[in-house]
């Protein structure tokens, strides 16, 4: 059997904080201007960061987890804005491919989200969103499949979000999943983005994410660390 470490990854605090709350052998390690928290859960290592909002911090927090901790898969947690009608706060997202909507070279003749050499959506590993389904089973919860969009811009506006709604046929929305979807791609790494709805990106979508913020991630963060337990080591 082969041991591994599991990267969990967030953007704020409040996306990780249950997650290292129930972490064993914690230790804290203070690298590029963030903090990494590496531990064990029921005996899996693993380590935890959270990157700060936006593709920049995300595509710095997911390289360093990969390429200084040596993590060999990597699970995101956090909240999400609704684009689908079908989800409410809450409910649980997982994204079978990412795409970034703010990436625009369309001058060129390109589409949305294209830049040569890249991919317009990236296709998440299909054996965690297998196990995840398992775990939902479980669970006796309802997990949406779907594709997020990411940009570096909290949608607050209905306008904004219908086009990126019919331009990336995308169910959710965010600010980091993409840049870690290129980020593990890129370095061979599976990785699972899950998110929990914190808002309908409408133009209540402020108050909504103030609110809901904290139960939704909470909601997320549960959710992976049963996943953490289900994953099988080969
Ligand atoms: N994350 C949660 N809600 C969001 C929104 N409305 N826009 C961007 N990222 C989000």
């Amino acid at each position: 059997m082969m041991s591994s470490k599991i990267a969990i990854m967030g953007a704020m605090p409040e996306e990780i904080e249950p997650i290292i709350n129930k972490l064993e052998n914690l230790k804290e390690t203070a690298y590029a201007a963030n903090k990494y928290y590496e531990g064990t859960y029921h005996g899996k290592e693993v380590v935890v960061a959270y990157s700060k909002i936006g593709k920049v911090f995300a595509t710095l927090t997911a390289t360093i987890l990969i390429e200084k901790f040596g993590c060999d898969k990597l699970l995101f947690s956090g909240v999400a804005g609704a684009i689908s009608d079908e989800l409410k706060i809450g409910d649980l997202i997982i994204a079978d491919g990412l795409c970034q909507h703010d990436l625009d070279i369309t001058a060129f003749g390109h589409a949305h989200g294209y830049v040569p050499e890249g991919e317009v959506c990236v296709p998440s590993d299909e054996e965690l969103r297998e196990v995840a389904k398992k775990v939902a089973e479980s669970k006796g919860l309802t997990l949406k499949e779907g594709i997020i969009a990411t940009g570096d811009q909290f949608v607050a506006d209905t306008q904004r979000k219908e086009w990126i709604s019919k331009t990336f046929n995308a169910d959710a929305l965010e600010m980091e999943g993409a840049a870690v979807a290129v980020v593990c791609s890129a370095l061979n790494v599976p990785f699972f983005i899950l998110r929990a709805i914190s808002d309908s990106a409408d133009m209540d979508a402020g108050f909504d994410f103030d609110a809901f913020l904290e139960s939704s991630a909470k909601i997320s963060a549960d959710f992976i660390l049963s996943m953490v337990d289900a994953i099988e080591y080969k």
